[in-house]
């Protein structure tokens, strides 16, 4: 088993194939941290990791001994209020006010496997010997109150996982202000802090920062996890690229409001900290109520960025992603939204359907609009039944005869909002998010329906499986278009108000478990205004996530780039859509929409009935292509070669590479056109050295150790078009000759 106790030094060593984590329990019995990173020989002591000499000017534990401070010490969970002035963990707020706790350790437990954490998402194993679990129970006995630390370190993946849980014991009430998932301290601050920020329709830049003395954070206080900052966080070391040098991935299995932050302290330690935001959070454990903190999974790669985004992949594409269709090639769909937008009717889509039909697509998805009275954003939401003016035969009788034209078919959702204008909110007013007497501000003219409150979930869950119930449905799109204001529950009690907005996500997370597993064929595919929550929580229920609006071909290189950084491409909705693009104006050429589209959830979202024939000719080869190396652009080792976010961002490249590194697939996509521009190779990664591959389209072949050092000659390989024209792509396909 790869965790060790050594009951002398009081250590604990996580170590796998290539990661070590060590712990150790400190002279007051609070928990310390030794090391992280890459793998170290076991050995029955690490105490040499650690000094307790004194320090200036620092406030001690004990009485008459200079030696030791929390201050400096490396911590695994450090407590607020005593001898540390670092940010905490966690902070206890008791009946008689105080807020300084003694949580010191009690027992652990060692076995393989990993438990699963109620009502939250998080990564599994399906076998026992895949991951080794250490639970380190924490008990502060004056308030009788436990904390159980959990670590699971995975047999296959460089990743360890942490999460923690609060019991309360005693007979009085405690109140949890700060409950973060991890903490963690490095031994030195020479790193970048490496995030994913945008906004909508520019989701998930990728930002990179020095470390600084003092705090630097990412966070969510919009009720989701948002485009704004997704919830992760990587620290590299400076000359780390993406192919080689050490970095450390934070990634939180969580979709509502997060902090993860990086305090740099006056010896240079890095503490990150991760998890629920403490702001405005509190919540309240009454005598033997116990709360659990979401799942932190921390990845450390000394191959580079490349390095830990490949161990995010495999782990959340085969841990995290559960159902059937976790395994399975996902279908090529055509969405009518950027076709008709409300402007529809079942001539119309059957129309449309037809023609996808004949082009190659496997799936019809139809969109918003198809219930109540919704002809336009102001109205219906909640009322989920369907607008028999628009589409007389009801769902049903349109899914029957799209699967009669041989298309599966799939619906969009927006279930957690409400329209005030809707039967749903004259029935159930207090039914919204909403602070009695105060304005109740909207968003895309709607409301947030109040999924903390279980009728409310449970009302929603009736009226979805009575859809899905009824009709041949084989996706859904699950949207969800705005983030929260005047937060409060009509049911809840002044003193548990605020914890309103996790008791939100726990019912998302309620009603997505019990649609997943009632309809258990079903694809489901997470959405919020593109990739406003694209998260590792809504992957454990969704495998796939639409991962912006913005469907141009040259913004969608930054969105996807930057995704890729945690998410797989299996998981990453990626669509052609018609020209000017929707959201940006741009013309594209479709080969380069397509060409970028590739590397995701392949689908369109336009209106085939318009296309002319040789585009329609275009689009059957493209669905062809892509449904004869599906699976390999699913499921391959994903590279990305180029940076769209580096030099002047006018070239981006990526690859996918077969495990059995015998076929790959190359994206080179350039911006803008260049003059007179000199000689340029492409080097691609992830081959066989003295493997001899074929690259379609050019003449010989090459090993690979030629490809990944002299790279592809690209002015000889494709003569011209290089140099020539703006927003230009090329698909490189290897396959090997023996
Ligand atoms: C936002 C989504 O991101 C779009 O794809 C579309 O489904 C609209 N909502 C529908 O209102």
């Amino acid at each position: 088993m790869p965790i060790y106790y050594n009951e002398d030094s009081k250590e604990f060593h996580l170590q796998s194939e290539k990661v070590s984590y060590i712990i150790n329990i400190l002279k007051n019995n609070q928990l310390g941290h030794l090391y992280f990173g890459k793998k170290l020989r076991h050995r029955d002591s690490f105490s040499h990791l650690y000094t307790s000499e004194a320090k200036a000017n620092v406030a001690c534990v004990f009485e008459g001994d200079l030696s030791f401070s929390l201050d400096t010490s490396k911590q695994e969970y450090p407590a607020y209020g005593t001898t540390d002035f670092r940010e905490p963990a966690f902070q206890v707020l008791q009946e008689n006010g105080s807020r300084v706790t003694n949580f010191v350790y009690k027992n652990h437990k060692i076995y393989f496997g990993k438990q699963k954490l109620a009502g939250l998402p998080a990564t599994y194993v399906e076998q026992e010997n895949e991951a080794s679990t250490l639970e380190i129970s924490l008990y502060d006995d004056l308030i009788d109150a436990e904390l159980i630390l959990s670590y699971s370190i995975f047999e296959q993946f460089s990743a360890i996982t942490r999460n923690v849980k609060f019991v309360n014991h005693g007979k009085g009430n405690i109140n949890l202000t700060r409950a973060m998932s991890a903490s963690v301290d490095f031994f030195d601050a020479d790193f970048e802090m490496v995030q994913l920020s945008g906004a909508w329709a520019r989701e998930r830049h990728v930002k990179m920062r020095k470390l600084e003395s003092g705090i630097q954070s990412i966070s969510s206080l919009r009720g989701t996890s948002s485009s704004q900052q997704n919830p992760f966080l990587a620290l590299k070391r400076p000359d780390t690229n993406e192919h080689q040098g050490e970095v450390y991935g934070f990634s939180l299995v969580y979709s509502g409001n997060f902090l993860a932050q990086v305090e740099v302290d006056y010896y240079d330690v890095s503490r990150i900290t991760m998890g629920i935001h403490p702001f405005d959070f509190n919540w309240l454990l009454q005598s033997g109520e116990s709360f659990q903190t979401p799942e932190v999974v921390m990845v450390y790669s000394n191959s580079g960025l490349n390095g830990m985004s490949q161990t995010y992949h495999s782990l959340y594409r085969s841990r995290l992603a559960r159902g059937k269709w976790r395994d399975q090639e996902r279908p090529v769909l055509i969405n009518n939204w950027e076709g008709t937008y409300f402007d529809f009717n079942e001539q119309k889509i059957l129309e449309m359907a037809e023609a996808s039909k004949e082009l190659g697509f496997e799936l019809f998805v139809l969109d918003d609009g198809w219930f109540g009275k919704r002809d336009d954003d102001t109205t219906s939401l909640g009322d989920w039944f369907v607008d028999k003016r628009k589409l007389p035969n009801g769902i049903k009788g349109l899914a029957e005869k799209i699967n009669e034209l041989g298309l599966q078919f799939g619906l969009w959702f927006e279930p957690e909002m409400i329209s005030k204008i809707s039967e749903l909110y004259s029935n159930h007013p207090d039914w919204i998010i909403h602070v009695p007497n105060r304005r109740q501000s909207h968003g895309r003219n709607q409301y947030v329906l109040d999924f903390s409150r279980k009728d409310v979930v449970d009302y929603i869950y009736g009226m979805m499986a009575k859809v899905l119930d009824e009709a041949p449905i084989s996706y859904v799109k699950w949207d969800m278009n705005r983030y929260m204001t005047e937060i409060g529950s009509a049911l809840l009690p002044a003193d548990r108000q605020r914890e309103v907005a996790h008791r939100y996500i726990l019912g998302v997370y309620d009603l997505y478990e019990r649609l997943t597993t009632e309809f258990p064929d079903v694809l489901f595919e997470s959405c919020a205004s593109g990739g406003c929550r694209f998260d590792p929580g809504l992957l454990y229920y969704a495998p796939q996530a639409w991962t912006s609006d913005d469907t141009d071909a040259v913004e969608r290189l930054k969105i996807q780039y930057g995704t890729s950084f945690v998410y797989p491409l299996s998981s990453m909705g990626a669509h052609v859509s018609a020209v000017p693009n929707h959201q940006v104006g741009r013309v594209t050429s479709l080969e380069t929409r397509a060409n970028v589209a590739y590397f995701g959830a392949f689908g369109y979202e336009l209106d085939v009935t318009k296309m002319s024939e040789e585009e329609k000719e275009s689009v059957r080869e493209q669905i062809n292509f892509y449904k004869e190396n599906r699976n390999l652009l699913q499921t391959g080792t994903f590279y990305r070669l180029i940076s769209p976010f580096e030099k002047d961002g006018n070239v981006t490249s990526w690859m996918v590479v077969s495990e059995d590194q015998k076929e790959a697939i190359a994206g080179r996509y350039q911006v803008l056109g260049k003059p007179n521009s000199g000689y340029e190779r492409l080097l691609l990664k992830g081959l066989r050295d003295d493997v001899e591959y074929k690259i379609e389209g050019l003449h010989g072949s090459f090993y690979g150790d030629e490809l990944m050092n002299a790279g592809i000659q690209l002015d000889q390989a494709v003569s011209g078009s290089l140099q020539w024209g703006d927003y230009t792509s090329q698909i490189f396909i290897l396959t090997s000759l023996s």
